[in-house]
């Protein structure tokens, strides 16, 4: 059950206690995690303590979200490969495998040996590995990690992955790319994919596995019913080529692909195995304001991160300004983030300084109140940070190392 609206907007109503001068350990980031390496544990760390700005993971709303995922997934008979793009956090991942994902999912040849220098095994690369450096690293990790698999889209790029296999004597996993629509890697659905799977099965030292169709340009259109048509135009050549790869006699068994946005859609598409789902585990504005079955707002997950910025400057009745800027956040969309404090609004407002609107607001702001912004795009959001404070509640439990993070 993803949490209630009420439950997350809590987290906003932290700014009393710190009101009170010296209520607050001045932590600085270094001394936290010495902290947590000599006791191994936070204990008696409060939010309140930390640094800002600082990423803040909640966790009552990440575990309903990590849950809820495998629970459809599980009902479906679905496999679950969720994709670590989204977070970059092995401890992240680790939990998603604990609650039934079989796999996951990395983007790039680096994702995929951080994820596996943590202990990952059943990796699937989503994105094609062309090159000599990463078709080395590509060899490098199946040798580590013979389940391996990545994505190809292009009959000549299968050769020189056969070719250096057979040279490497090792055999790499492929799945065919296919473009549902977004043009922007994967070859055409129809008789194209299907010619390229029977070549790559023809090809030594390459295992064909099946099919990868992401239809990024499903998942965010606005309301269920749109984004449903949209998916289902989309996905259902791309399942049919699956279809007739297997009709071919071609030895296709795993179809992964859906997102956030199209996990309760795809799943109903006969044919679809697995859902490589990202940004569930942590929900955005973006994700939110896409809308969902219940409405304009999708809430089938809960925001789960957050900012924690500090207000640095008070001198004007309709705003604040706080210590997280454009540094602080992903600015890839056009709007920004959210802050948990419910008729208040956020501008970007220079590098370090971000402007709270407060001509609404529902509570007083004032100089030192801490307040939490859920994220306005989760992925680049997490790949600003080194570490997530995990917290229950005010208290900090766990850092989780973003050891991905930058990998690009
Ligand atoms: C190839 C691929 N698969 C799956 C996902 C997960 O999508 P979402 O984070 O919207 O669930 C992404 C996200 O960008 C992706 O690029």
């Amino acid at each position: 059950m993803p949490l209630s609206r009420r439950d997350w907007l809590k987290r906003g109503a932290l700014a009393p206690a710190m009101l009170i001068p010296g209520v607050a350990q001045a932590y600085d980031v270094d001394e936290v995690e010495r902290r947590l390496a000599k006791s191994s544990s936070v204990e008696g760390v409060s939010k309140l303590d930390l640094p800002t700005p600082s990423l803040i993971l909640d966790l009552d709303a990440f575990e309903a979200n990590v849950a809820g995922m495998a629970a459809h997934a599980k009902q479906h008979g679905l496999q679950l490969r969720p994709h670590s793009k989204t977070h970059k956090t092995p401890e992240i991942a680790r939990r998603q495998l604990k609650a039934g994902a079989h796999g996951i999912c990395a983007a790039t040849i680096r994702e995929a040996e951080t994820m596996h220098a943590a202990g990952m095994a059943e990796i699937l690369i989503t994105g094609e590995q062309v090159g000599v450096n990463k078709i080395g690293r590509l060899i490098r990790l199946t040798k580590a990690a013979p389940e391996t698999m990545s994505t190809v889209d292009n009959a000549e790029h299968a050769e020189q992955l056969s070719e250096a296999a057979r040279a490497a004597k090792v055999t790499l996993n492929v799945m065919v790319d296919i473009d549902p629509v977004g043009r922007r890697t994967g070859i055409a659905p129809g008789k194209k994919a299907v010619a390229l799977a029977k070549r790559i099965d023809q090809l030594e030292g390459l295992r064909l596995r099946g099919v990868h169709g992401y239809s990024g340009a499903s998942s965010h259109v606005k309301g269920y019913e749109a984004r449903k048509a949209h998916s289902i135009q989309y996905m259902t050549p791309v399942i049919e080529s699956f279809e007739a790869m297997k009709k071919a006699g071609l030895p296709a068994e795993i179809m992964s692909g859906a997102s956030t946005g199209t996990y309760n859609i795809d799943s109903d598409l006969a044919g679809m195995t697995e859902l490589q789902v990202g940004s569930y585990v942590f929900m955005d504005v973006e994700y939110r304001r896409a809308g969902g079955r219940s409405g304009d707002t999708y809430t089938d997950f809960s925001p789960s991160l957050t900012v924690l910025a500090t207000v640095m400057s008070k001198n004007y009745d309709d705003i604040a300004t706080i210590d997280a800027g454009l540094k602080a956040f992903a600015t890839d969309r056009s709007f920004g983030p959210e802050p948990l404090i419910e008729g208040v609004t956020y501008s970007f407002n220079g590098d370090e300084h971000g402007r709270l609107h407060l001509e609404n607001a529902s509570r007083e702001v004032k100089l030192g109140d801490k307040v939490e912004l859920i994220v306005p795009h989760c992925d680049p959001n997490v790949n600003l940070y080194d570490r997530m404070y995990a917290c229950r509640g005010d208290q900090v439990r766990e850092i989780w190392k973003i050891a991905a993070r930058g990998h690009v």
